[in-house]
This record gives C-alpha cells, structure tokens and sequence, in this order.
C-alpha cells in the first residue's frame, strides 16, 4: 500500500515546505496536487515537486469528448506526470481513446477512473446516473477494466467488491483516510489504515491528518512504518 498527500495547503509557500520537510521519503511519497493548486501554480509547481523526487499523482477529474480527453492526457505524459484521472462517466470511448494515445510513451502515467464522488448521497447520484452508489461503481470499475486504465478512486468500502470483480492487480485508491482514527471533519465514510489495508487498498490518500498535524514528518514517518 503507498501514501499519496493531498497537497491541500491555501498556498504553494506552505504545500512546498511541507514537501521539503519529508524530502527524505520523497521516493516512497505520491503528491496530490489537485484544482486549487494547478490553477494558481501550473505546471513551475509540478516541476518544482518533481525536482524533490516525488511521484506526482495529477487530480483534474478529466471529462470531455473522447479526443478532447486523449490531448489531454498526452500533454499530462509529456510533463511526466506519474498518475492522473478522468470520470469514469465519460464513458469507454474515451477510456479507450486515452490508453491508445498513451501508448506512444515509454513510461506513461497510470490513468485512473472516478467512480462516484464522495460528496454525493445515494438519492442524488440516483437522479444522475440511474441506480445507486455501490452498483453503479462496480459498473463503471468494469468498464475502466475492460477499457484497461490502470485502477479506479473509490470508498475503502468498496475497494474489495471492486477488486473482486476485476482483477486483485487492478489498483483501488482511496480518500478519507483517517490513518489513527483521527477527526473525520467533513468525510463522511471514514476508514483507518487497518480497514484499508485489510479491503487491499493500493493507494490511501491522507490530506489533514498529516498536513495540520503538528508534527507532518512524524505522522507521515509513522503512516510509513503502519502500511510497508
Ligand atoms: O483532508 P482529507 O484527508 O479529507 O483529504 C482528502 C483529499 O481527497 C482531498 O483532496 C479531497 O478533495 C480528496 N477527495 C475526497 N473524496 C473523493 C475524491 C477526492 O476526499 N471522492
């Protein structure tokens, strides 16, 4: 299981002295940079975690026409990202679409497909997609296996189900983390490091346990010693 940090900070002076801090483990970290930061730090900021080592893992939720979505991803590989993802309700052309343009790379990033927002509760995801949660994310983790993405982000709740009906190597990644059953805050379907690792989460992504913990290096040198 590998951490990923969801770089959440309000500014890049602090998401950047968080990731000179555990500069050290920057071979066993992934970085999430999401919205906020990308569109006030671009592409210098990408480059400048890079530089520490780190693995970058890009999360702009891409969904688009399928050959909108395939320039897209090209141009990601091309900064050399190492991870990025898509709605999974795009549908499969672009699925597919997106893995044949990256097969121009010798290293591509992993691609992989939002299930259902966390934000979402079943009546509401009902009145968009059709059916409710747990079916319809095994639905479209199907789908991003058929069209060979490389995993899927979903609930440490679904994780299992998912992997059963794919394949164990398909990667889950999963947020709302609490690593020591730390304050949930707005999370709703919280789980520890034990949960996750016993439904074979691949990647747990921890954003404020670590980065309004007092002491981040300890907690994360912590999470490192739990999950290896
Ligand atoms: O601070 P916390 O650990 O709750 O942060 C979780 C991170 O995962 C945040 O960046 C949040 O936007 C993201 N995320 C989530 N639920 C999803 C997808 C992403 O919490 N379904």
């Amino acid at each position: 299981m590998k951490l990923c940090i969801a770089l959440d900070n309000p500014t890049k002076e602090e998401n950047l002295k968080l990731a000179k801090e555990l500069k050290e483990h920057s071979n066993d970290l992934w970085l999430k940079v999401g919205f906020r930061s990308y569109i006030r730090d671009g592409n210098d900021f990408l480059k400048e975690l890079k530089d520490l080592g780190y693995n970058i893992f890009l999360d702009l939720k891409l969904y688009d026409i399928p050959n909108t979505m395939a320039d897209a991803a090209e141009e990601i590989a091309k900064l050399g990202i190492d991870m990025f993802n898509i709605h999974a309700s795009a549908g499969s052309e672009a699925m597919k679409e997106i893995m044949k343009r990256l097969k121009q790379f010798e290293k591509r990033p992993l691609v992989l497909a939002v299930t259902a927002l966390t934000s979402f509760n079943d009546e509401e995801f009902k009145k968009i997609y059709g059916s409710d949660i747990k079916t319809k994310a095994k639905e479209f983790a199907k789908m991003a296996y058929e069209a060979k993405l490389d995993g899927v982000v979903c609930s440490v709740w679904e994780s299992l189900d998912i992997k059963n009906s794919t394949s164990k190597e398909f990667l889950t990644l999963t947020p709302g983390i609490r690593p020591f059953k730390e304050e949930a805050e707005d999370q709703k379907r919280v789980a520890d490091l034990k949960e996750a690792k016993k439904n074979l989460v691949d990647f747990i992504v921890v954003g404020r346990p670590i980065y309004k913990d007092k002491n981040p290096k300890e907690k994360v040198e912590k999470i490192l010693k739990e999950i290896k």
